[in-house]
This record gives structure tokens, sequence and C-alpha cells, in this order.
């Protein structure tokens, strides 16, 4: 049995060490806000946040996230810049399929958080590792900048 603290609360499951977070998210506490992309780090549609700090949950073992507060796409609108990011991707309508975006969403709250004035360039590193098949690059940015703005 493992303790972890997901989006505030304490949850203990059960669960092999070496199982990635993200199954432990999806399957067994059943928050399936966080999607699989590719499995190897490569997509982000796994972003989480640990201890605000985004990770990938499918390459991140559950054994592994020891005290770091668990935060997931559930939960990231409780959040300031969660919040911002969140209403800055409805006013300009950033999402098209949909199935990047929620770690399109956590990847940018936690740029936001550290950087409450990001350049196109920061934007640019920070989201380098969130890959969208259907092209919103361009909506993401100006979204960021959108959330900057309010924050
Ligand atoms: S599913 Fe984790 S980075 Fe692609
Ligand atoms: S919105 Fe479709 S993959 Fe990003």
């Amino acid at each position: 049995m493992i303790t972890l603290n997901i989006n505030g609360q304490d949850c203990t499951v059960d669960a092999p060490p070496d199982m990635p977070l993200l199954w432990v998210l999806r399957d067994v506490v059943g928050l399936t806000g966080t999607k699989f992309g590719c499995g190897i780090a490569q997509c982000g549609a796994c972003t989480v946040h640990l201890d605000g700090e985004q990770a990938r949950a499918c390459v991140t073992p559950v054994s592994q996230v020891g005290t770091r507060r668990v935060t997931t796409i559930e939960a990231i609108g409780d959040t300031p810049a969660g919040r911002k990011v969140q209403q800055a991707w409805a006013d300009l309508d950033v999402v098209q399929c949909g199935y990047c975006q929620s770690g399109q969403v956590m990847s940018a709250a936690a740029l936001i958080a550290a950087n409450p004035s990001p350049t196109d360039g920061d934007i640019d590193d920070a989201m380098a590792g969130n890959v969208c098949r259907c092209g919103t690059y361009v909506r993401v940015r100006a979204a960021i900048h959108r959330a900057a703005r309010e924050v």
C-alpha cells in the first residue's frame, strides 16, 4: 500500500511500486482527466504537478512520488495560475480535439506560477514537451500571454 496526496487529499492505494503514477491516477483512483499518449515522456499528455512542478506521470513510478503533492487537471482550477489558464483557454477557444489539452493546461499553469511574465521564448521552452496533433500551438501561446496578464 502506498499513500499519496492527490489534489489535497491523502489516499492510500494498492499498487505495485513500479506502477506508473498515470496508471494509478486513471485506473486505481479513477481520475481520468490525465491522458495517456506515448508512455515514454515524449508527448506531455500525462502531465501532472508534483509540488507545483510539471512531471510526466507515464514515467514516474508511484513509489517515487513520496510526500510530494500530486495535482491533476481535475484540481488545477483551484490554484490561482490554473484558474487563469483555464479561463484564458476558454476565452480564446484553444481546444480542438482536446486530447492533449489536459497536459497543455498543466504545463502552462506551472509556467505561469513560476514566471508571471513569460516571453515567447519562455513559453516555447516550457511547452516544448507538449505535443498537439491538432496544431493549437499559436492559440496556446496566446492564451498563456492572456493568463499571465491576469495573474
Ligand atoms: S503519455 Fe506521458 S509523455 Fe506521453
Ligand atoms: S487539441 Fe487535438 S491533439 Fe491537441
